[in-house]
């Protein structure tokens, strides 16, 4: 990694933030952040503007994070309302359909009258303030609508994956007490049907306290129907008013809450609320994406996730933009699909995970060249650390050369960037996400929690030393965890569970989760949600779940099962197992190996050495370190023997 940065193109000479610019707004941003963000919160229209700027503590014992307090607003009239004037016939989004035949755009003016009708029919379901929405939806424009909607009369929605089970999904409904579930008669991705409505009829037997279910007619199947429980959203629509006054909202007022897997226990409701988090959404997607009116943005993330949330909704609704929502996937019905939607709809900006460069570059440069990429003028990577040869193809290939990457590393807990080049102020290095957003202070601390120094070549866990607007406030229901989880590590600090290096040009490079979270093709899993799916099969009595180098995946799954007394291993039992997680959880949990173990390692106290489990998995079984505090050595043998390869 000797080669010289690649310098920030012509192109980008004008850019918003220049290095300048970014230097004396970092520094402003550190030194004086009332200032700074005195600025900053004017992206937004507040109906009443706050007078203070933020309240923090991440001492432990006092823990509390708010940001523009007193400050009142609505994200819908935000998002939709105030674009009126200027924007009324200009896409705010662009719809592309599973099927490349259908797509179509939804203006500003119409993207009002969808959101006003749909926050009506809200309320004569009874959705109040305050209210959890449950919304487990396609990627259609009514799944943008319904967040939207939600926002417009302070309902908070919490958006579960379309790929998540009925257990998956009946659990998160339980969390957060949700009474309101909106879906589809089915999606369709990659010309396959997804049943949406038949897992959310199969989610609600387990989670009881649903009053209504609103569905989307999207592909005409048919489904269940309970009555009084269930309704159409076009039939309720037919008396829906036009128009629906946005609920004024407190800043620190919940926005949403979105479910995010831990290194324990089960998936953490992550809540963001409205005034920081809106701001943040706003800043970042304008400062990282040198975001300009013409703009045609292309954020290829599932609205399930937080991507899909900040920068496909949020941010770029925010800010006036135009912003493309693609149901499909990126290989079908051929290999060039994203180049196809680059030409056809003219995107600028190109926003996608690693995971889909590294499917798509097996395919070679041929579906990439086969259509007309000049519209691009910059490419985004998200979800998980992206390699260098991945990079250079995007780079190259992709974006021609000209188009600076954009490696963004964030959370959902973060809400927004954090850390990232600015197109126009740095000069990149490929798989390294460079310098942090203003307002945010990254730091290193050793596993004792020692703070590394703070100049030349230094790696560890990366922790933060503030707060920034976009921060979560809380885990739905239980204030402790979210001390426990992140603040209780190294006390006083933020931590990331992420592991960075920064090097001697001051560069940042994430090097990957330090916990027990898996990246699965930029899906966040834990490993023991994973595990407490496997032991609620009757022939396991134990398991340990690991990730390892996958070459498309980034990461796989790879379990240790331990057999009840009499149970022998079999392809059937494996079938089976694997069939339970994807019951449990969902496809995207799919084990990639298992591995029948007669025992696992470990301690004397009975605690599973997973450093030895992942350096197996990994194959790399001749660094397996310090094995002579293992209860069993003998055990670490018939594993290596055992392993899948
Ligand atoms: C990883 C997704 C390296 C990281 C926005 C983080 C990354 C986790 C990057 C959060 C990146 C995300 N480089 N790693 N550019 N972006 N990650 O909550 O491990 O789904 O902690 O949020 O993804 O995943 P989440």
């Amino acid at each position: 990694m000797t080669d010289a940065p690649i310098p920030v193109p012509a192109s980008f000479k004008d850019a918003r933030i220049t290095p300048e610019r970014y230097a004396e707004l970092y520094q402003r941003s550190i030194a004086d952040p009332d200032g700074f963000w005195c600025e900053e919160l004017k992206r937004v229209d507040w109906i009443r503007a706050p007078s203070q700027i933020s309240d923090v503590s991440f001492d432990r014992d006092d823990l509390h994070i708010r940001w523009f307090e007193d400050g009142v607003l609505n994200v819908a009239w935000n998002c939709i309302d105030r674009h009126l004037p200027a924007r009324a016939s200009k896409p705010a989004l662009i719809w592309e359909g599973d099927h490349p035949s259908r797509h179509h755009a939804i203006t500003y003016a119409q993207l009002y009258d969808h959101v006003c009708r749909f926050s009506n029919v809200l309320k004569g379901l009874g959705v109040r303030k305050g209210d959890r929405v449950t919304l487990y939806m396609p990627m259609i424009p009514e799944a943008a609508y319904a967040m939207l909607a939600c926002a417009r009369i302070g309902a908070v929605h919490s958006v579960v994956f379309g790929g998540f089970s009925p257990e998956a999904l009946a659990g998160r409904i339980r969390d957060c007490e949700s009474a309101f579930v909106i879906t589809a008669d089915e999606g369709v991705r990659g010309g396959k049907p997804v049943p949406l409505k038949a897992n959310v009829d199969a989610a609600l037997e387990l989670a009881p306290g649903v009053k209504a279910v609103l569905s989307v007619r999207h592909t005409g199947a048919d489904v269940g129907w309970v009555e009084g429980r269930d309704h159409w959203l076009h039939e309720r629509l037919l008396d829906a008013d036009a128009h629906c006054a946005p609920e004024p909202m407190n800043a620190e007022d919940p926005l949403f809450i979105l479910y995010t897997s831990g290194s324990t226990g089960k998936p953490k409701g992550v809540l963001h609320t409205t005034g920081g988090y809106l701001v943040w959404a706003a800043m970042t997607h304008a400062y990282t994406f040198d975001h300009r009116e013409d703009d045609v943005f292309w954020c290829t993330a599932d609205v399930g996730w937080v991507t899909g949330h900040s920068y496909i909704v949020y941010g770029p609704l925010a800010n006036g933009a135009t912003s493309l929502m693609f149901e499909g996937v990126p290989t079908w019905p051929g290999p060039d699909r994203i180049w196809e939607v680059v030409a056809k709809h003219k995107v600028t900006v190109l926003y996608t995970a690693p995971t889909a460069i590294r499917a798509l570059m097996r395919f070679g440069d041929e579906p990439v060249r086969a259509h007309d990429r000049s519209s691009l003028r910059l490419l985004g990577s998200v979800g998980e650390p992206i390699n260098p040869e991945a990079w250079r193809w995007y780079h190259q290939v992709c974006g021609e050369g000209r188009c600076p990457v954009v490696d963004t590393w964030w959370q959902t807990e973060t809400g927004g960037h954090l850390i990232t080049p600015l197109p126009g102020a740095h000069a990149l290095k490929p798989g390294s996400a460079s310098f942090p957003m203003f307002g945010v202070r990254p730091a290193l601390v050793d596993n004792e929690g020692n703070r590394l120094p703070e100049t030349g070549a230094q790696e560890g866990n990366l922790v933060l030393l503030g707060s920034w607007p976009g921060q979560m406030r809380t885990v739905y229901g239980d204030h402790q965890r979210f001390i426990d989880t992140y603040f209780s590590t190294y006390p006083g600090m933020y931590f990331t569970g992420d592991g960075a290096r920064r090097d001697a040009d001051g560069y940042w490079w994430i090097t990957g989760r330090v916990d027990d979270v898996l990246n699965i093709s930029g899906h966040r899993l834990g490993t023991a949600e994973i595990e407490s799916a496997l032991v609620a099969h009757e022939a396991v009595s134990e398991a340990a779940v690991v990730g390892y180098p996958h070459d498309i995946k980034g990461q796989g799954i790879y379990c240790y099962v331990t057999l009840a007394a009499g149970r022998e291993p079999d392809a059937a039992l494996e079938k089976a197992l694997k069939d339970q997680v994807r019951k449990e959880i969902g496809p995207v949990a799919s084990p990639d190996a298992i591995q029948f173990a007669p025992g696992l390692p470990k301690t004397r106290s009975g605690k599973i050495m997973r450093r030895i489990l992942r350096k197996i998995a990994e194959g790399e079984t001749g660094a397996l370190g310090d094995t002579s505090t293992l209860a069993d050595p003998g055990v670490v043998d018939s594993l290596i023997a055992g392993r899948k390869g």
